[in-house]
């Protein structure tokens, strides 16, 4: 099968307009992340199949190894307070107090695991949608795009 392709669009316009507001989901999020540490925040929202976005920020710790990333307390929130509904997209976003974020701010390699984690469990791929303050918007169309060979649970 022929892998799906990632795009690059240069303005939030030309986007759905159900990802528009996925993109602004994240964009609030960002007023929403703890992050006295990196002064690195980081917004990050899930669209549900029935249209509910759902939100989530990064949550540091003075003891840096717990530092929660928000894509992953984003996905969480969902599994913990939308058991049953199935992630269609996710749109992440960064904020540097120090620098332009001028370029897409992609999931670290832990948050691609767990967005693959999702996806099997919801039958359903997920297309994650990743951008900065200026520049580009990228859409990866699931977590392969994203994480090529995952380890996954047909190896346990
Ligand atoms: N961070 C995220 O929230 N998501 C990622 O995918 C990468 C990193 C956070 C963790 C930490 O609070 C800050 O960004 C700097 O690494």
């Amino acid at each position: 099968m022929k892998d799906k392709q990632i795009k690059f669009v240069d303005s939030k316009k030309e986007l759905s307009e159900s990802h528009q507001l996925l993109v602004q989901g994240a964009l609030e999020a960002l007023s929403l992340s703890y992050s006295p540490y990196s002064q690195f925040k980081v917004g990050c929202a899930v669209l549900l199949e029935n249209n509910m976005i759902v939100k989530g920020a990064n949550f540091e710790n003075a003891s840096y190894p717990l530092c929660l990333c928000a894509e992953r307390v984003a996905l969480a929130n969902v599994a913990s307070n939308h058991p049953n509904s199935i992630v269609m997209a996710i749109a992440v976003t960064a904020q540097n107090t120090n620098q332009l974020i001028d370029q897409p701010i992609t999931p670290c390699g832990a948050c691609r695991q767990v967005i693959k984690e999702v996806e099997i469990k919801q039958k359903k791929e997920i297309e994650v949608l990743c951008f900065g303050m200026e520049g580009k918007i990228s859409i990866w169309p699931n977590s392969n795009s994203l994480l090529p060979d995952a380890f996954d649970v047909s190896f346990l």
